[in-house]
């Protein structure tokens, strides 16, 4: 018997209450709200409570996606969460997660690295084991607590991050034509140092071991708009899909200027490319589901339109998910 094509059945998001601006950064660093807003177009973030976890951010998004999708915990086999702010080096923070949202033991539950490209990895690894037959609901999450490996006297991230979570349920499809269509994944070799994360045992260098964000802002700017522009076009062509048939565009959100410049090379109207990272910033591995949910919410996803996320993150990893919503 052929099995059902997967969808995505219900989306869910949370940010933290406190809401940092431009103007209280610009009384820490040397910076200013016009610099942030002319160079990034990110005019606030939110940022955790001192007791508030990823798995603590996550569970929330969660619970909103399971009742959007009108499924409980219970119904749950398979939960990956993406992100790079554990809770812990061990266990994984999704183990936290089935605990707090009480999803049965035996249900497959696992982290998962690709930096803000992390909620398309999950995805497309998710669909592909739902498509396999041996699961048939997974929550697929996107959290991340990035203010706790930011360096606050660094300009030249601090303003750029923020933290939330936002979730997606993936089951069989319960509308005619409703699917994942097509996903791709790539990473760029030898781009690792560009933007990481200094470990427990390892930093590129020894002088700087400080567990915070290090990024070569530029050289990832550049190539972040090459990576976007062509896992788009391979999607596309992939496809047989042109540009004006994509109803709505879910860039990760990282800077206006990036979105900006894909949408010039991709030839697409910028009201096409769904933004929000004036108020939350870039929220890693959470970017896309928390815009895919407020997309939804704003009515800018509706059923039967041709939904385009495109990623690019530390790695440098990037791709792209097409879905007939
Ligand atoms: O999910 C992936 C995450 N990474 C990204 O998305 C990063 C991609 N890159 C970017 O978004 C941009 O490269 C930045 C926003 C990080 C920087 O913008 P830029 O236009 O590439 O600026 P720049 O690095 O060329 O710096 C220009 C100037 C420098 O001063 P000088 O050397 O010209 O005197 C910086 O020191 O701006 C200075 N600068 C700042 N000034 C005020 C850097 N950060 C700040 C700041 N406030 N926060």
């Amino acid at each position: 018997m052929a099995l059902s094509p997967i969808a995505i059945l219900g989306t869910g998001a949370y940010a933290p209450n406190r809401i940092l601006t431009n103007e209280e950064l610009a009384q820490r660093v040397e910076t200013s709200h016009d610099w942030i807003v002319s160079r990034t177009g990110i005019r606030e973030r939110r940022v955790a409570d001192p007791g508030q976890t990823t798995a603590d951010l996550a569970t929330e998004a969660a619970r909103e996606a399971l009742a959007n999708a009108q499924i409980t915990p219970q119904d749950v086999d398979l939960l990956i969460l993406a992100t790079v702010t554990p809770d812990l080096d061990m266990p994984a923070t999704a183990c936290l997660v089935q605990q707090k949202l009480g999803i049965p033991s035996g249900a497959a539950c696992f982290d998962l690295n690709a930096a803000c490209t992390g909620f398309l990895y999950a995805l497309d690894v998710a669909w592909a084991m739902l498509s396999s037959g041996r699961y048939r609901h997974a929550l697929v999450i996107g959290a991340e607590r990035l203010s706790s490996v930011l360096d606050w006297e660094d300009r030249t991230t601090c303003v750029l991050f923020g933290d939330g979570a936002g979730a997606v349920v993936l089951g069989a499809s319960r509308r005619p034509g409703s699917a994942i269509l097509a996903s791709r994944l790539h990473t760029v070799a030898g781009t690792a140092e560009l933007l990481h994360i200094p470990g427990a045992t390892f930093s590129f260098d020894p002088a700087d071991p400080k567990r915070v964000i290090r990024m070569k802002g530029k050289e990832v700017f550049k190539l972040a708009v090459r990576a976007m522009e062509d896992v788009a076009r391979e999607l596309l062509e992939q496809q047989g899909v042109s540009g004006d048939q994509i109803d709505c565009i879910i860039p990760h959100q990282a800077n206006q200027r990036i979105i900006d410049s894909i949408a010039q090379y991709l030839k697409l109207p910028l009201d096409r490319f769904f933004i929000n990272l004036d108020r939350y910033g870039n929220t890693s591995a959470a970017s896309i589901p928390i815009a895919l949910h407020e997309a939804r919410m704003q009515g800018r996803v509706q059923p039967g339109q041709l939904v385009l996320m495109v990623a690019f993150g530390a790695g440098l990893t990037y791709g792209g998910a097409l879905v007939r919503w």
